[in-house]
C-alpha cells in the first residue's frame, strides 16, 4: 500500500478502534485534523505535514505512555511501511512527538506550532470541558472544576498561531463562563438568592 492521505487516515482509524476512552478517540483525532487544516491553509503552511502530523498525533495511545514518545515512533512505522519519504518523515515525527502541552516551548516549525494549537483548541469550550470531565473520571466535580480553572484557563494564551487565537478566542470565553458557572452551582451559591 502506497502513501495517500485516504490510506493513512484508514490505517489510523483502524488503530485507533481499540481505544475506548472517548477523550482520545478517533473523533478527536477528526476534529484535530479539520482544525488544523484550517489554520494550515490559513498560516500558508505545509498543509500535507499538516494533516499527517494531526492524524497521526495521538496514535500513541494505542501503544502507552508517554503517548508523545510512542506515537512519534508508530507514526515513523507507519509511514515508513506506506512509503512516505524519510526527510519528511522525520519531520511528521517531530511534529507527532512535540504535540504534548508540556512541550510548547520546544515547538520549532510552523507545522508544529499549528497541530500544537489544533489539539489545544479541542480542550476549550463547552467541548474542552466536557472532556475534561471524562478524562477525570469519576473524581468529585469540586476539584474538577478547580483543576480545570487552573490548566483550560492558561491554555489560550499560549497558542502560537493568529488564526488558532481568533477562531478560539470564543471558546476560551465560553469556558470561562462554564467553569465559573459551575463553581456557582456546587457552592449552592443560589441558596442565597431571596
Ligand atoms: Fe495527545
Ligand atoms: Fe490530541
Amino acid at each position: 500500500m502506497g502513501f495517500s492521505l485516504g490510506n493513512l487516515e484508514s490505517i489510523v482509524k483502524e488503530k485507533m478502534a481499540s481505544i475506548k476512552d472517548s477523550v482520545h478517540s478517533f473523533e478527536h483525532v477528526k476534529r484535530v485534523f479539520k482544525t488544523a487544516t484550517f489554520l494550515a491553509k490559513e498560516e500558508n503552511a505545509d498543509v500535507e505535514l499538516v494533516q499527517i502530523g494531526a492524524l497521526l498525533h495521538d496514535v500513541g495511545w494505542t501503544v502507552g505512555k508517554p503517548h508523545h514518545e510512542t506515537g512519534a515512533k508508530l507514526a515513523n512505522e507507519v509511514l515508513k511501511e506506506i512509503k512516505y519519504p524519510k526527510e519528511r518523515r522525520e519531520k511528521v515525527t517531530k511534529i507527532v512527538l512535540n504535540h504534548d502541552l508540556d512541550f510548547r516551548d520546544k515547538l520549532e516549525t510552523l507545522e508544529e506550532r499549528i497541530v500544537w494549537d489544533a489539539d489545544k483548541i479541542d480542550i476549550l469550550g463547552v467541548l474542552g470541558v466536557v472532556r475534561t470531565f471524562h478524562w477525570f473520571g469519576n473524581a468529585p466535580f469540586d476539584l474538577v472544576v478547580k483543576r480545570s480553572f487552573k490548566e483550560l484557563r492558561a491554555i489560550y494564551p499560549l497558542l502560537n498561531t493568529e488564526t488558532a487565537k481568533k477562531i478560539a478566542k470564543r471558546r476560551h470565553e465560553e469556558t470561562l463562563t462554564l467553569l465559573s458557572a459551575l463553581e456557582r452551582e456546587l457552592s449552592l451559591e443560589d441558596l442565597h438568592i431571596k
